[in-house]
């Protein structure tokens, strides 16, 4: 155990200390004698010195293992062992290194190296699992074939690649294509699969496997489905075609993440691979989905070319998460995916990124890697790739990216060698583009207009407040997609993209007949806050009118921040243009109803808190919780006449199906249910719970139910019957906290932890309690403080266990200084005490340390 004192000197790692290996590993040959407590991993590696290597000291990586012997070409050697790794002499020319450890699967509580899931072996190894498997070079630049021989009883043995042999008690895979030790996986376990092929556009047959536990093969079909979409989408829309015989999934239930993206050993956490209409939401459905095409899609954004080092992460995150968007917008609906992913991106990336834990989307420096799977790097960095492409244009995005996969194929790259390719391929300078990568914060965006002889000009000012380690910001490229209507709601000027580099810039519009009313940042063109005096009745005329059905979802999300700030500000009672405005979209069938349902979602209470913090207010959460009751309370009573008919035909008939379409109506179904709970006592809710032959209805009703404070017997029936499948029981503890009245929710949640099916064990379990806490606004923040300290002592107890997930979780705090002195106060106690914590992970120290500074 290291001592508080020494974690407070963790090593930082920096970017700019970049060093390549000293040597070429030219073939890994392992070895994996399967047993829970004392498995042992034999490896043979291929060394080869580097000529003039700058480092040519021989350092392998080597976390908890127990060397039991190494060899250099045959003959016994004794390295020097410490915490981190070893070292020792080798010769000068190439060599074999052979080495035995042992290793406790069966031990392995922090999910990360090889551990065990339900009696099944399995492995996580990015960022740095692998060196807690054997000894090794663990950084993503030094990449290698690997050779894998599995000795045990389970009946499915799997690791990367091609499959060479298999019999009882034995399997050996080869994987042809280079890669680093992170992308290695291996599985093993008493397991079924849900089998498939796929046939690619070069007519290279594929077989397709999803493997899960004895039981769920029933949840595997729809995860197959959106697989093979995926492997189609890839070679229309990016030209990329698979590269192996055989593409396996695994799902798990104990993951500390959503998938990963092993070289043809894809493993998912259970929650994000396995579907059923009786056990999954269309949320569920939609995101299982998008996993699915999220870690294929890695195969050549992140496998065949990976990252020279971890501060790239984004190369691969941020361009697979983009890749991912595109295709979700392609199978579904291009507008609800844009307008879905920018409230998760306010609700995630906009408060981490004005917050303590702000970085840039490429980092300069990191004690623990695994802190900065961020949203700044997947999502910051996916907006940033969406930028570059609308500044480019389609085309020429296309054009590059065939020019990124022909240059840098089998290669480990950087960010520069990323912009490079858009620079060689569009001659353009992307030097100032490039701040998006190095300067942390979100820009505020200050627009002013003004008209004069037919002239409309726009005037943007851009500014970047401070952030960690970086006190200056330089103005930044930003494409801004601007369209103008006239008074009419007739569209003057289509969609054009302004491209603003100076700190503040004018644009101009000739020959306007009148004064034109500006959509501006259509699409949300760039990740940035749009600052702008404008009126409500200019919003509800957009919100009525606007072509672009993003700036429309704005500006009807605009009005309701505005209704509820002055709410909470004034004691008001809501604003009636946009009640009114709201329920004319509501009953307008000519609209998609996932767009309907969408405009029905205000604004979370943690972003209303958040505008209320810049507007210099402190914001109550109890008062932005009340707020948001009688706002709906209000809209359900104005709209009462209309809602059964609503209800009725939102209604989806017939069996189930998962597609976008069916799942905006019951979408919009379920928020009309919820309006209509608020004044029929139930009624409907209850029928529908008991009618329901889904889960996506059957959850709909008890949240409605649970949410206005009923549905006790409903709740038990729902444990009664899920009670034995873990996904939907993740739901049942979730939403009994998420439904809570704040000033209960604390209570709740604690009893819930001491309730027989919680373990701190289960990452899903323990994020359904925890992050159902955390995300309960008002609940978190309630004025007692025991939401605070219920999450600090969950986190201490988790921490010896799981670093990573205790780590993550941490940032629940991050939003602190927002709030009111009291509140800081708790929260600071909270955080030092989880500081003070002896032998606390180097994960957590650092998230807490940021957090408190
Ligand atoms: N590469 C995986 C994915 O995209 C996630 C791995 C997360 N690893 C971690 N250490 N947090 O989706
Ligand atoms: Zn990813």
């Amino acid at each position: 155990m290291t001592s508080p004192a020494a974690q407070a000197e963790a090593e930082t790692f920096y970017l700019k200390d970049y060093t390549p290996f000293g040597f070429e590993v030219e073939s890994v040959q392992l070895t994996f004698r399967l047993a829970p407590h004392a498995t042992r991993v034999l490896s043979q590696i291929r060394f080869t010195p580097k000529p003039g290597a700058a480092d040519p000291q021989f350092f392998l990586h080597g976390e908890k293992l127990n060397l039991i012997s190494a060899k250099i070409d045959g003959v016994a050697v004794s390295p020097v062992i410490t915490a981190e790794g070893l070292t020792c002499d080798t010769p000068a020319e190439p060599f074999l290194w052979e080495a035995e450890v042992e290793i406790d699967p069966a031990s392995n509580t922090a999910l990360e190296g090889l551990y065990m899931s339900g009696g099944m072996y399995c492995t996580q190894c990015e960022a740095e699992g692998f060196r807690k498997i054997t000894y090794y070079p663990d950084r993503p630049d030094v990449m290698s074939t690997f050779t894998v021989r599995i000795e045990g009883d389970e009946e499915v043995l799997l690791s990367n690649g091609n499959p060479v042999s298999q019999s009882q008690g034995l399997a050996e895979w080869h994987d042809p294509w280079p890669k680093p030790a992170y992308l290695f996986a291996l599985v093993a376990g008493d397991l079924v699969n849900h089998p498939d092929t796929f046939t690619t556009r070069s007519g290279k047959e594929v077989e397709l496997n999803i493997w899960v536990r004895p039981g769920d093969e029933d949840k595997c079909a729809f995860g197959m489905e959106a697989l093979k979409k995926s492997m189609t989408w890839d070679e229309e829309a990016y030209g990329r075609e698979y590269d192996l015989d055989i593409f396996n999934i695994v799902a798990v239930d104990d993951f500390n993440m959503g998938a990963m993206e092993n070289k043809g050993l894809n493993v998912f956490n259970s929650s994000c691979v396995l579907a059923s209409p009786e056990t999954s939401t269309d949320a569920n459905f939609e995101r299982i989905e998008a996993i699915i095409a999220h870690e294929y899609f890695h195969n050549w954004t992140g496998n065949r070319i990976t990252c020279r080092d971890w501060f790239q992460l984004c190369l691969k995150e941020g361009l697979t998460v983009f890749r991912d968007a595109q295709f979700t917008a392609d199978m579904r609906s291009a507008s609800v995916k844009r307008i879905s992913d920018v409230i998760d991106l306010r609700a995630r990336q906009f408060p981490e990124d004005q917050g303590p834990l702000s970085h840039p989307v490429r980092p300069e420096e990191f004690q623990e890697i695994n802190n900065f799977y961020t949203a700044t790097i997947y999502e910051k960095g996916a907006e940033i790739i969406g930028m570059l492409k609308r500044l480019v244009g389609d085309e020429a995005y296309r054009k590059a990216l065939d020019l990124y996969f022909d240059r840098h194929d089998g290669q480990a790259c950087t960010i520069e060698d990323w912009l490079q390719v858009f620079e060689d391929s569009t001659g353009r300078d992307l030097t100032q583009f490039k701040r998006w990568y190095a300067q942390a914060g979100t820009p505020r965006l200050k627009v002013a207009e003004s008209f004069a002889d037919g002239t409309y000009t726009l005037t943007f000012e851009q500014s970047t407040a401070p952030t960690p380690g970086q006190p200056d910001k330089d103005p930044r490229v930003i494409p801004i997609a601007v369209g103008l209507l006239n008074g009419n709601g007739d569209e003057v000027q289509p969609t054009t993209v302004l491209e603003m580099t100076q700190a503040k810039q004018s644009f101009t519009f000739e020959g306007l007949a009148s004064k034109p009313v500006p959509s501006i940042l259509r699409e949300f063109s760039a990740p940035v806050i749009l600052e702008r005096d404008t009126s409500n009745t200019e919003r509800a005329f957009l919100l009525a009118h606007d072509s672009d059905l993003f700036n429309r979802w704005e500006a009807g999300n605009a009005l309701s921040r505005e209704a509820r700030i002055a709410m909470v500000l004034t004691g008001a009672a809501p604003d009636a243009s946009y009640l009114d405005a709201l329920q004319k979209l509501v009953r307008d069938d000519s609209l998609d109803p996932a767009f309907r349902a969408l405009i029905l979602q205000p604004p979370s209470q943690s972003d209303i808190a958040q505008a209320l913090f810049e507007r210099g207010h402190l914001p109550d959460p109890q008062k932005i919780y009340d707020a948001a009751e009688t706002l709906t309370q209000t809209l359900a009573q104005q709209l009462a006449d209309s809602l059964p008919r609503l209800y009725a035909d939102t209604t989806v008939q017939g069996p189930y199906q998962p597609d976008a379409v069916s799942a905006g109506k019951r979408a919009l179904n379920g928020r009309i249910l919820s309006l209509l709970t608020r004044l029929d006592g139930g009624d409907q809710a209850s029928r529908q719970y008991d009618a329901a032959d889904n889960m996506t209805q059957q959850y709909a009703a008890l949240a409605a139910l649970l949410t206005a404070e009923k549905g006790t017997a409903q709740s038990q029936a729902f444990y009664q019957q899920w009670q034995g499948d873990r996904l939907v029981m993740d739901k049942w503890f979730a939403l009994q906290v998420a439904a809570a009245p704040p000033e209960a929710t604390a209570h709740i949640a604690s009893r819930l932890t001491e309730h027989p099916l919680f373990t701190l064990k289960n990452p899903n379990r323990f994020r359904a309690v925890m992050g159902a806490l955390a995300g309960s606004h008002a609940g978190f923040h309630h004025a007692s403080g025991a939401g605070y300290q219920l999450l600090a002592d969950k986190l201490i107890a988790l921490d010896s266990l799981n670093p990573q997930t205790t780590a993550r979780m941490c940032t629940a705090f991050q939003t602190w200084k927002r709030y009111d002195a009291p509140r800081q106060a708790l929260i600071r106690q909270q955080l030092r005490r989880i500081k003070d914590t002896k032998g606390l992970s180097r994960d957590t120290n650092e998230m807490v340390s940021r957090i408190l500074d």
